[in-house]
């Protein structure tokens, strides 16, 4: 029985309705909140797209989409049909100005029906091109002008490079407040990654060594073995550097680099995050070579089958230069991180799919044991793992039983999967549900994403002056070209490697 308070009654719409990423993510998500007793007593999802679907059809077709995709695949005894009946489907032109006044009289009607007024969540699941327009279309919309309960919902990419997030940011700003705005960065709603907040700021035990005098290097691997999957016509348009740095891995870095928060604010948080960004080194265009390494894949085997290079991918140029690689090492210029270099790797048909931190320790700074005690001697290691496992280890080194004293590296672990044995919820139910309580912690403020675009924009316009000569440059099933071995090697460090671990 549910013990928690419910947010209050709420009406989604969801441009994009017919899409994929309600398909596989939304509607899923809603549909566990569902479950789980976390949606409003009354609530109305409302799918707007062009494509023809009576309510009915539409129905059954997000539940073919729950049974393909939702971590609860069946329909729950019954929970699915009473579910379902708070959602509809909107066939309209987001294109006509005209209408936008069908939302205005649904807003009306499902007021009366819940006999209050509800949130309005307008969720864009749609292509980042179409945002803009979909803004000024809702934006007079008497309904938008209620700063407290309507809010808008923005997926990723937010803008294609500065200056494209900068106009975004403007035109929203010139419709909805900031506290209206809810830009996703979906990696913010996964487990792990809240849970590291509580690593370091709910434990006494870090934070004096989670600095420069102890830390001597950070890593983040997000490495994923699947191709572009079909999105070769985004992907063309992005590339690893924009799609992941920009925003999941820089958030990551964030996390593990933030001051520790007053409270837990959302302008607090945020306002800490931001300083990370903000303190992170520019890297100069000369400079780049040194600091980024980016890689595109070819064709080859991937765990025994016969994998396309990114170049024979369906609506990819034969000769395209984008990378589905970047590695970049930065530096954080502040007092707890000058010095420390945060290396940072992300890339498509990689040997594992794996998102990984890794804090390198400092060695030890006097060595009493003999040499042939320690010859497996490892510096401490705190290893973070976001995904696909989700568990936190702890490297140090211990005593081999037996006579003689040889010391060898051991690990202390925590898994989320021993510790507690329920599912957890996805990132989308998460980030959903803060959206209809109204908490925007999680979410991206409009100085974070222009901060973060500040930081690659160097990196993106070097490559785009200088085309890379040697692509494809990684074979599937690797970790990737051979120069982001060389780019940690050349300061004696190493990419932590997983199956080892
Ligand atoms: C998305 C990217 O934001 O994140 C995809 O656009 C990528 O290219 C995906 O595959 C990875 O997300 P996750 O949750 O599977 O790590």
């Amino acid at each position: 029985m549910q013990n928690h308070k419910r947010p209050p009654a709420s009406l989604i719409f969801i441009f994009g309705g017919s899409g994929d990423l309600n398909f596989r993510k939304l509607s899923p998500a809603l549909y566990n909140l569902f479950i789980d007793e976390w949606m409003p007593e009354k609530f109305s999802i409302v799918g707007i797209g062009r494509s023809k679907y009576s309510d009915d059809d539409y129905r059954k077709h997000l539940l073919d989409g729950i049974k393909q995709f939702s971590r609860r695949k069946d329909e729950q005894n019954g929970k699915w049909k009473e579910f379902s009946k708070g959602i509809s489907y909107l066939q309209m032109d987001a294109e006509k100005d005209a209408e936008y006044k069908k939302i205005a009289s649904i807003v009306k009607k499902k007021e009366q029906e819940f006999g209050e007024h509800p949130n309005v969540i307008f969720y864009m699941a749609v292509a980042p091109q179409l945002v803009p327009d979909i803004a000024k279309k809702l934006g007079p919309l008497n309904i938008c002008s209620d700063t407290k309960c309507t809010r808008i919902v923005v997926e990723k990419p937010f803008g294609h490079d500065l200056q494209s997030a900068h106009d975004l940011n403007a035109l929203l700003a010139s419709m909805f407040d900031e506290k209206q705005i809810y830009r996703i960065d979906h990696y913010l709603g996964k487990e792990t990654v809240q849970n590291l907040l509580a690593l370091r700021f709910a434990n006494a035990l870090f934070e004096p060594i989670w600095n420069r005098n102890y830390i001597d290097h950070v890593q983040i691997t997000a490495a994923e073995t699947v191709g572009v999957e079909g999105r070769g016509g985004y992907y063309e348009t992005s590339g690893a550097l924009r799609d992941m740095v920009q925003n999941h891995i820089l958030q990551l870095m964030c996390m593990i680099a933030m001051e520790a928060p007053v409270s837990f604010d959302a302008d607090e948080i945020r306002n800490k995050k931001v300083d990370v960004l903000n303190a992170i080194r520019k890297i100069t265009h000369e400079e780049v070579h040194q600091f980024a390494v980016r890689g595109q894949y070819g064709e080859g085997w991937m765990k025994g089958e016969k994998v396309p290079g990114y170049r024979q991918e369906k609506s990819v140029s034969p000769d395209s230069n984008i990378d589905t690689f970047a590695a970049v090492k930065f530096y954080i210029d502040n007092w707890r991180w000058q010095n420390v270099p945060f290396y940072v790797r992300t890339g498509k048909r990689l040997h594992d799919k794996t998102t990984t931190i890794t804090i390198q320790f400092r060695p030890a700074p006097h060595y009493a044991f003999p040499p042939e005690a320690a010859e497996t001697w490892r510096p401490n290691k705190l290893t973070i793992s976001i995904q696909p496992e989700m568990d936190i280890r702890l490297r140090f080194q211990a005593k081999r039983p037996g006579q003689s004293m040889t010391l060898n590296p051991v690990d202390m672990k925590f898994s989320y999967k021993e510790a507690y044995n329920g599912d957890e919820p996805e990132a989308y139910e998460t980030l959903l549900l803060d959206v209809m309580e109204g908490n925007a912690t999680l979410f991206m403020r409009s100085d974070q994403v222009e901060a973060a675009w500040k930081i690659i924009m160097p990196i993106l316009e070097a490559w785009q002056t200088r085309l890379p000569i040697d692509f494809p440059n990684y074979a599937p099933d690797s970790w990737g070209p051979e120069d982001a071995e060389a780019l940690i090697a050349r300061d004696g460090n190493n990419w932590a490697t997983f199956a080892t671990q």
